[in-house]
C-alpha cells in the first residue's frame, strides 16, 4: 500500500527501516475500482455505486473487509476472498461525504477508502407562514441542503431585498439561509423568497410574512386596582352578613330552647 511504502514517513532512519520491512513483508496491495490510494467518487442521487476491493500480490488466499463509516458491512461468503464487491443502492443524499473502506483482514493497516461525493441540486424546507404582531421581530428560516455548496438570497415581492443593516440581519450557514427582521412594520408584510442557485439547479421557496395589529397593551394596574375594589367589596359583604347569619342562628336556638 502506497502510504506504508512512502519515504514521507518523519524523519528517523529506524522508522523508515521498519516501514521499508513492512512494506516487503506485506507485499500486498488493495486496490478499489483500480485506485490503490484513497479517492473521491463524484455521484448522483439515484444509480447504483459499485465498488469493487481486489487483492494485488498476495502470494495466499487474503480475506477483505468492508466498512461504512466506522461500521462493518456483512459480507456473503464468496465475496470475501481476494475480491469483495459492495453495492450502494440506491446513492442517496445522505450518502453525502460517507467514507466506504476496504481492509484486509489480516492486517487492517493495508486499506483503501473512497468517500462518496453525492452531487445533488438544492432542496429546500423551513415553516412558511409566519404571523408576528408589529414590532416584535420575525424570523424567517429557509433550510437548504445542496451539494456543491450554493449561493442563497432573499427576494421580497419578486424583488431583490434590500437589506437595512438596522433593522435585517442574515444568518447563514452550509445548511440554513436566515433572515431576521427587528420590529416589524405593516409594510414588512409579503412574499420573501429564498433563492439557493447551484451549477446543478436553483432552488426557491415562498415565505409569507403577515404583521398583524399590536395586541392592546394589557393594563396590568388597573387590573389590581379593579381586584382589590371587587375584594374589598365582597369582604364588605360578608362582615355585614355574618351580623345576619348570627342574629338568624341565634334566633333559630331561641326558639329551639
Ligand atoms: C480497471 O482498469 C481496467 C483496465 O485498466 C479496466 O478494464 C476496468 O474496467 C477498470 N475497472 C474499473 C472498476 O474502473
Ligand atoms: C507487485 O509486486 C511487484 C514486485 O514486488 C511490483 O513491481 C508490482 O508493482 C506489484 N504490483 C502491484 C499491483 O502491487
Ligand atoms: C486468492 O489468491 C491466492 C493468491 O493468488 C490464490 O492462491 C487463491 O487460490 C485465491 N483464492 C480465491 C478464492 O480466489
Ligand atoms: C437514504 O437511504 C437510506 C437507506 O438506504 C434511508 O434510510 C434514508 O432515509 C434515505 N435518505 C433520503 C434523504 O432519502
Ligand atoms: C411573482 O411573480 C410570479 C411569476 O412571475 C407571480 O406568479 C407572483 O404572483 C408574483 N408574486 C408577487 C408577490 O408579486
Ligand atoms: C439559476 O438562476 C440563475 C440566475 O437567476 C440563472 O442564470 C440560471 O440559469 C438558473 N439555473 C437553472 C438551472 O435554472
Amino acid at each position: 500500500m502506497a502510504q506504508r511504502c512512502s519515504f514521507a514517513v518523519p524523519y528517523g532512519a529506524p522508522i523508515l527501516a521498519i516501514s521499508f520491512l513492512a512494506c516487503v513483508a506485506t507485499d500486498v496491495e488493495l486496490s478499489v475500482n483500480n485506485h490503490t490510494a484513497d479517492f473521491t467518487l463524484s455521484t448522483q442521487p439515484g444509480p447504483a455505486v459499485s465498488l469493487s476491493c481486489l487483492v494485488h500480490n498476495s502470494s495466499q488466499a487474503e480475506e477483505l473487509l468492508w466498512y461504512r463509516g466506522d461500521g462493518q458491512v456483512g459480507l456473503k461468503d464468496g465475496n470475501k476472498v481476494n475480491i469483495s464487491n459492495i453495492c450502494i443502492s440506491p446513492v442517496n443524499e445522505s450518502d453525502n461525504g460517507v467514507t466506504f473502506t476496504c481492509k484486509l483482514a489480516r492486517d487492517k493497516s493495508v486499506q483503501v477508502s473512497v468517500i462518496l461525493d453525492v452531487q445533488f441540486p438544492p432542496w429546500l424546507s423551513g415553516e412558511e407562514t409566519l404571523h408576528v404582531e408589529e414590532e416584535k421581530d420575525a424570523t424567517l428560516t429557509c433550510n437548504s441542503k445542496s451539494n456543491p455548496q450554493a449561493q442563497s438570497t432573499w427576494f421580497k415581492d419578486n424583488h431583490s431585498l434590500t437589506l437595512q443593516p438596522s433593522r435585517h440581519e442574515l444568518f447563514q450557514t452550509s445548511e440554513v439561509f436566515r433572515l431576521s427582521i427587528r420590529k416589524v412594520q405593516k409594510s414588512d408584510s409579503g412574499t420573501y423568497t429564498c433563492v439557493v442557485e447551484s451549477p446543478l439547479g436553483n432552488g426557491t421557496r415562498d415565505f409569507h410574512l403577515v404583521v398583524e395589529d399590536k395586541k392592546p397593551v394589557f393594563p396590568t394596574e388597573a387590573v389590581i386596582a379593579a381586584v382589590v375594589v371587587v375584594s374589598i367589596t365582597i369582604l364588605f359583604g360578608i362582615v355585614a352578613r355574618k351580623d345576619k347569619f348570627f342574629k338568624c342562628f341565634k334566633k333559630q336556638k331561641e326558639t329551639a330552647l
